[in-house]
């Protein structure tokens, strides 16, 4: 009986045994798989991504290299790589240029970065691995435009904003900027540490940037020869080339434009003085364009409007309100530019704050909102709160004063 009795116990005693070695296995499993707390045995992909999300480019980190202190970290280098930023620098320091006139400067050795000559703290310091340079994603994810993050447990998917997401073979690209602007403007950092500033102009005191070494050509000696009047009803040949024509230095990233040399440096002036005041973000889509390009522009709007089904008369009524024809164009003159900051030109760019600075500042360098709200039947065209004309500062400022548009003013001058 006793016998029979401790034999029963016997097979209790294994079965519980093998039953909570079991569900030891189970915890294990479980542990180790699904809440694996070894940050060190995980690891962080971060794939940056072509249109149609195919992978350019992944770095994959171990959890250990992904972290400093709990912050995640994000590869900088492979990213400047990715977005063409220019750069130069070493394994200590190095400084990567957002366009013509922003910069970054992460250094090993400071928590802050210098962002466009302002400090800005970092979670954690930047490190090297190699040539990959760390810094915190967050800064990336906060304060970079034009570059948009994914994270999601482990994996950080990289993508570059777009204008036209049409465009899915060549697509346009939005400039990458910070949202961190100077203290001390940049231009003003470098008149001073440049050359010793010439004779202040009459006007300066209304400025915040020193212009002089713009003014000869935001006030030209033959003001006149830039009263040219292009619209409808007093056209440019066909023929017509101005000269010379040189690069805008604040075209989008994604393009050169051109525009004839007087007014294009009254715009450098322009943009200095922009940027002193706090606006970094405005780039020119749109400068000289030759007859035939007009002609292409004004057929590919048409064939657009017609896609609502009406016929080719219909639509050229609608793209009359909002584009030349060929011939009557005077961005065909180089003397005018599309600026602004929106993936394409459209009448909300006039409910931005750098477009109230722009109405209020574009006649001190010589340039005259072309298209105003209030006189389109003058014009011609609907406003356009993008497009600035050049026509020296002299005749600018009294339009401007005046409240005139260019037709208008000429017409008073006769
Ligand atoms: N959008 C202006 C009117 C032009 O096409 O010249
Ligand atoms: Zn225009």
């Amino acid at each position: 009986m006793r016998k029979t009795a401790s034999g029963g116990m016997g097979s209790l005693g294994i079965f519980f045994i093998t039953f909570l070695l079991l569900v030891l296995a189970a915890c294990a499993v479980l542990y180790f798989t699904v809440l694996d707390p070894r940050p060190s045995e995980k690891k962080v992909v971060y794939d940056f991504l072509d249109p149609g999300d195919k992978v350019r480019t992944s770095v994959s980190a171990k959890a250990d290299a992904a972290f400093s202190g709990g912050v995640l970290m994000f590869p900088f280098q492979t990213a400047a790589d990715y977005l063409g930023l220019k750069q130069s620098g070493n394994h200590t320091e190095r400084t990567y240029y957002l366009g013509q006139t922003e910069y970054i400067t992460f250094s090993t050795k400071d928590t802050a970065a210098d962002v466009n000559g302002q400090s800005f703290e970092l979670s954690a310091a930047p490190r090297f691995v190699g040539d990959e340079l760390w810094i915190p994603l967050e800064f990336v994810e906060g304060y970079l435009r034009g570059i948009s993050l994914t994270v999601t447990d482990g994996h950080v998917r990289v993508r570059r904003d777009e204008y036209n997401a049409s465009t899915k073979d060549s697509p346009l690209y939005v400039d990458v900027t910070a949202l961190i602007h100077a203290d001390t403007p940049l231009a003003a950092q470098t008149a001073a540490g440049g050359e010793e500033r010439s004779a202040p102009s009459v006007e300066e005191e209304e400025y915040l940037t020193d212009i002089s070494a713009y003014l000869a050509y935001i006030e030209p000696a033959d003001a006149d020869a830039y009263l040219i009047l292009v619209n409808r009803s007093s056209t440019i040949d066909r023929s017509y080339v101005p000269s010379p024509l040189v690069n805008i230095v604040d075209s989008r990233s994604d393009r050169t434009e051109r525009m004839v040399e007087t007014a294009e440096k009254a715009l450098e002036a322009l943009y200095i003085e922009m940027r002193a005041a706090g606006y970094t973000d405005v780039s020119v889509t749109s400068g000289y364009r030759s007859y035939e390009k007009q002609e292409y522009l004004y057929n590919l709007y048409t064939e657009k409007e017609m896609k609502a089904g009406i016929s080719r008369a219909e639509a050229e009524k609608i793209v009359d309100t909002y584009s030349a024809r060929p011939g009557t164009s005077e961005h065909q003159t180089g003397l005018c530019c599309d600026m602004h900051n929106l993936p394409s030109a459209d009448q909300r760019f006039a409910e931005k704050d750098v477009y109230g600075w722009l109405v209020e500042n574009a006649h001190k360098f010589g340039f005259i909102l072309r298209f105003p709200e209030g006189k389109e039947e003058i014009t011609g065209y609907e406003f356009e709160p993008w497009h600035y004309r050049f026509v020296g500062r002299k005749h600018a400022t009294e339009i401007y004063r005046r409240g005139l548009c260019l037709e208008e003013y000429l017409d008073e001058l006769k």
